[in-house]
C-alpha cells in the first residue's frame, strides 16, 4: 500500500467530526491527533534562519522566548552567497535541531520576492530574482528534508509587504505572477517536493489566497504536481468552508469550535463534498507519517556555531575596496573599531528571532584577529534608548579613536526595530547620526582610511560611500556574524557573496515606487515584470551597486564562450549550453560566481533587457583556470504569453550573457533559435492581419474568399496594410466581399481560446475589499 492509500484507508474509518479536527490544528503549534487510530498530533516551529521551538506546548503567542538554536545568517544574507550547497548545509543543520527537538515542520524558508526594499521582512526573503530564489530556496528545503523534518515554503504567494498585509490584495496580471512572483514557488516545488506549502494572510486579485482555488489548488497541484500538506500562515484562514474547497487542509492556528463546526454543517447540509474533507484529512495524515521517519538527534552547537560563521563569511558582499582590504595585523599598528553595531551586532530583526546559543561580538573578534595591532574603540552613536552623551560628544570620541590609526573601521546599520515583520520601512537611508558621523570621520581624519561595515536586513542607500575606502555589506548575518566580519576583513577568508538585491541609488529610482504600498486595500503590481534589475535595466537608470555584484580579493578573467544547442524548439526539447573558462588571475584564492544572463531583443511582448538564467559558484587558486558549463532550457527563453495561456518561446534572436554581475557582462553572443512563430490564438476579435498571420486561419480566410473581390484585397500589401488593424466581423459589414455568415462560419471552425480562469481579474474599483 502506499502513503496515500494507508492514510485514505485511515480516513475511511474516521468520523466527520474527527476529520474536521484534523484540518485544524489543535493549539498554536501542533496539529490535532485522533488517539483512538493512533494519529498523534506533531509539532511545527518556525525558522526561517535558526529554530524556534516555543518551550511549552501551546505557549500563548504573545510570548517571543524560544528554545536556544543556532541563530544562522538571515535569508538575505544566506542568498547573497549565491551557493546552493552552503544553503544545503544550513538547511540540514536546522533540520538537524527541529529533529533534537521532536520538531516536525520548520516554517521555512520564505521566498517571496522582494518587490520593494522597503518591504519589513526583505531580511527574511531571498532575493529580487526568482531564478536565484527558486535555486537556493530548494537547497534549503532539500537540506532540511535530508534529516526527515518537513520544509514549508511560505508565504504563496504575493506577499510583498507587511503594510496592511493580513488584507491587502496584490493587484498582479498573470504574466507578472508566472514570471516573476510563481517561479520560485514552482522549483521549489518540481525540485525539492516540500512537505508543506504555507499560503500568504494577503488577497491576490481580490481573493484571499487562503481560498484561492487557482494557486492552491490549479497551480500548485495542478500544474506543479504538488503533492504535500497546504497551511495556513497564522490566522489566515477566514471562511474556513470556503478555504477547504479552495485546497487549503490545515487551518493554523485552530479556531476551535468554530471551523470544525463549519466543516461539520456545510457536510452534512450538503455544501462540502466530503471527499474534500476526506482529501484534506488525509493529507495531515500522511504529514503525521512523514514525520515519524525522523529520528532524535543530539546537536553538536559548537559545529553549528562554525557553520553559521562560515555561512556567514561566505554572504557577505565586498561592495567597494581600493585596495585597504584586507586588513593585517602586524605590530605597531593601530585600528580604530568605531560604531555601536561593532559592540552591540545586528545579526538578525524582528518578528521571530531566534534565541542564539551564543553571539560573537565583532569588536571582541577583532580585536583577538587583529592582534598584535592596537584596536581603539568608539561607539560613535548610540541604538535608541536614553543618551548619555550628545551625538557631537560621540562624534568627538570617534574622530579621537580615529586620528593617528592606520585604518577606521565604521560599523553601521540599521537600529532595532527598524525592519521587522508588520511594518514596512519608509525610507532607504541609515540614521543620519551614522550617515553625519561617518562625514565628520571623513572630513576630520582625513589621513585614516574608513572601511565601512553594514549591518541591515533590506537595502540601504549608499550615498556616503565616497567617505569610505571599502564597505562590506554583511547583511544580518546570525550570531556568528562577528567572527565572520574579522575573518573576511583580515583576509582569513576571501569575501564571495554578491548581490540578491540592486542596491538603487535613490528609493525613487524603484521600479515599484509608485506603487508600494498601495491604498485602500490594494497593491497594483503596475511595474509588471519589471521588478528590481529587469526594471532598472529597463529604464536604464544608474545603480549604487548592481544585482550579482561582488567583489574579492582577487581577480577573475572570462574567455572562450561556447554555446551549443540541442533538441528544438518546435518539438519542445531544446537545451542551451554554455560553456566559458575563467580564471584566477590575481594573487589570493578567490571564488567567483559566474552568472548567464538571457536577453529577448525582438519580442512580441515587453521583455526585461536581461534575465538570470543560469550561475555557478567556483573556487579558484591564483593562476588556476576552469571550464564553467551551464544549461538553459526552453522555458529559460521563453515569456507567459497572455494570449496563448502558456509559456511561448519566439524563435529568432536571443543574447547569451556571461558576467560577474548584471552590470559587469564579461563575454556575450547572440544566438538564433530555429522554430515556428506562435500564432495567436483567433477569437472573434482577432484582426485581418492576424488572421493571415495564422497557419490555419490563413489558408481558410484565402479559402473563403474565393476569386472574390476581397480574395483581390488579400492579394494588394497597400489594402492589406491599411485594412490588416480591422477585427474580421468588423470587415464583413464592409461589403467588401466576404460576408458575415462567411467569416461565421470561419469563426465556428477555430479552435476554443485556451485555458481556464487565470488568477483572477483585478478587481473593479467599486468591488468589496472587506472579503
Ligand atoms: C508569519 C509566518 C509565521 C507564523 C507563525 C505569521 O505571522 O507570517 O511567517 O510562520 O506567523 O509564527
Amino acid at each position: 500500500m502506499t502513503g496515500d492509500e494507508s492514510s485514505a484507508a485511515t480516513v475511511a474509518g474516521l468520523s466527520v467530526p474527527q476529520k474536521a479536527s484534523l484540518c485544524l490544528g489543535s493549539d498554536y503549534w501542533h496539529t490535532a491527533g485522533v488517539s483512538e487510530f493512533g494519529i498523534e498530533p506533531v509539532m511545527l516551529s518556525d525558522g526561517p534562519h535558526g529554530l524556534r521551538k516555543q518551550p511549552q506546548p501551546g505557549e500563548a503567542p504573545g510570548l517571543y522566548g524560544s528554545v536556544p538554536a543556532t541563530c544562522f545568517p538571515t535569508a538575505s544574507a544566506l542568498a547573497s552567497s549565491w551557493d546552493p550547497a552552503l544553503a544545503r548545509e544550513v538547511g540540514a543543520a536546522l533540520g538537524l535541531e527541529a529533529r533534537a527537538q521532536g520538531v516536525a515542520v520548520v516554517l521555512a524558508p520564505k521566498i517571496n520576492l522582494k518587490r520593494s526594499p522597503l518591504c519589513g521582512r526583505n531580511f527574511e526573503s531571498l532575493s529580487e530574482d526568482p531564478f536565484l530564489a527558486g535555486r537556493m530556496a530548494a537547497a534549503i528545503v532539500s537540506g532540511l528534508q535530508s534529516q526527515d523534518v518537513g520544509g514549508c515554503v511560505n508565504h504563496f504567494a504575493a506577499n510583498n509587504q507587511e503594510t496592511d498585509r493580513m488584507r491587502v490584495s496584490a493587484d498582479a496580471d498573470e504574466r507578472t505572477l508566472r514570471e516573476i512572483y510563481l517561479p520560485a514557488f514552482e522549483h521549489v516545488v518540481t525540485a525539492a517536493r516540500p512537505w508543506l506549502v504555507m499560503c500568504a494572510y494577503n488577497k491576490v486579485n481580490g481573493t484571499y489566497t487562503s481560498q484561492h482555488r487557482w494557486l492552491l489548488t490549479e497551480v500548485l497541484r495542478g500544474e506543479w504536481g504538488f503533492d504535500g500538506l497546504v497551511v495556513s500562515d497564522w490566522g489566515a484562514v477566514h471562511d474556513r468552508v470556503a478555504a477547504l474547497i479552495a485546497g487549503l487542509d490545515l487551518e493554523m492556528p485552530p479556531n476551535l469550535g468554530v471551523s470544525d463546526r463549519a466543516i461539520a454543517d456545510a457536510v452534512a447540509a450538503g455544501d462540502l463534498a466530503e471527499e474534500v474533507l476526506d482529501q484534506a484529512a488525509g493529507r495531515v495524515i500522511g504529514l503525521v507519517r512523514r514525520a515519524r521517519r525522523r529520528r532524535p538527534a543530539t546537536v553538536d552547537v559548537t559545529a553549528h556555531h562554525e557553520l553559521a560563521r562560515r555561512a556567514a563569511a561566505q554572504s557577505m558582499v565586498l561592495l567597494k575596496n581600493d585596495g585597504v582590504l584586507p586588513l593585517a595585523g602586524a605590530h605597531g599598528r593601530t585600528v580604530a573599531v568605531i560604531g555601536e553595531l561593532a559592540r552591540t551586532p545586528a545579526f538578525q530583526a524582528g518578528g521571530a528571532p531566534v534565541s542564539p546559543t551564543r553571539v560573537d561580538v565583532p569588536l571582541e573578534e577583532l580585536t583577538t584577529a587583529l592582534r598584535p595591532a592596537t584596536v581603539r574603540f568608539a561607539a560613535g552613536y548610540t541604538l535608541g534608548g536614553a543618551a548619555t552623551r550628545s551625538q557631537a560628544e560621540l562624534t568627538q570620541e570617534a574622530v579621537q579613536a580615529a586620528a593617528g590609526a592606520d585604518v577606521a573601521v565604521v560599523f553601521l546599520g540599521l537600529p532595532p526595530g527598524a525592519e521587522t515583520e508588520g511594518f514596512d520601512r519608509t525610507s532607504i537611508d541609515l540614521p543620519a547620526a551614522q550617515t553625519g558621523l561617518l562625514a565628520g570621520l571623513a572630513r576630520a581624519v582625513p589621513d585614516t582610511p574608513l572601511v565601512a561595515v553594514l549591518c541591515n536586513g533590506a537595502a540601504v542607500a549608499t550615498t556616503w560611500d565616497h567617505h569610505a575606502s571599502a564597505v562590506l555589506e554583511c547583511w544580518l548575518a546570525g550570531q556568528a556574524m562577528g567572527a565572520a566580519v574579522a575573518d573576511v576583513l583580515t583576509g582569513l577568508v576571501s569575501p564571495s557573496g554578491r548581490l540578491a538585491e540592486t542596491i538603487p541609488v535613490r528609493l525613487a529610482d524603484c521600479p515599484s515606487y509608485l506603487n508600494f504600498p498601495g491604498e485602500q486595500g490594494r497593491v497594483r503590481y503596475g511595474e509588471g515584470v519589471f521588478v528590481g534589475y529587469r526594471g532598472y535595466d529597463a529604464a536604464d537608470l544608474p545603480v549604487a551597486y548592481p544585482f550579482g555584484h561582488g567583489l574579492t580579493y582577487t581577480s577573475f578573467s572570462y574567455r572562450d564562450l561556447r554555446i551549443a544547442q540541442a533538441g528544438s524548439a518546435d518539438a519542445g526539447d531544446l537545451t542551451i549550453t554554455v560553456h566559458c573558462v575563467v580564471g584566477n588571475t590575481g594573487s589570493r584564492s578567490g571564488r567567483e560566481v559566474v552568472q548567464v544572463y538571457v536577453g529577448d531583443p525582438a519580442a512580441a511582448v515587453a521583455r526585461p533587457p536581461q534575465e538570470l538564467k543560469g550561475f555557478a559558484k567556483i573556487s579558484l587558486e591564483p593562476g588556476a583556470e576552469r571550464e564553467v558549463t551551464i544549461g538553459l532550457t526552453a522555458r529559460d527563453l521563453s515569456y507567459w504569453s497572455a494570449a496563448h495561456r502558456r509559456w511561448v518561446l519566439e524563435p529568432g534572436e536571443f543574447r547569451i550573457a556571461v558576467g560577474a554581475s548584471s552590470r559587469d557582462i564579461r563575454l556575450a553572443q547572440t544566438i538564433i533559435v530555429a522554430g515556428s512563430p506562435p500564432a495567436l490564438p483567433l477569437t472573434a476579435s482577432s484582426t485581418l492581419t492576424e488572421w493571415l498571420a495564422d497557419p490555419a486561419g490563413g489558408p481558410a480566410l484565402r479559402a473563403a474568399s474565393g476569386t472574390g473581390p476581397f480574395a483581390g484585397i488579400l492579394t494588394s500589401d497597400e489594402l492589406v496594410r491599411d485594412l490588416g488593424p480591422f477585427p474580421l466581423p468588423v470587415l464583413a459589414v464592409f461589403g467588401l466581399g466576404i460576408t458575415p455568415e462567411q467569416v461565421s462560419e470561419l469563426l465556428a471552425a477555430i479552435p476554443a481560446p485556451p485555458g481556464a480562469p487565470g488568477p483572477g481579474p483585478a478587481p473593479r474599483p467599486d468591488a468589496d475589499i472587506s472579503g
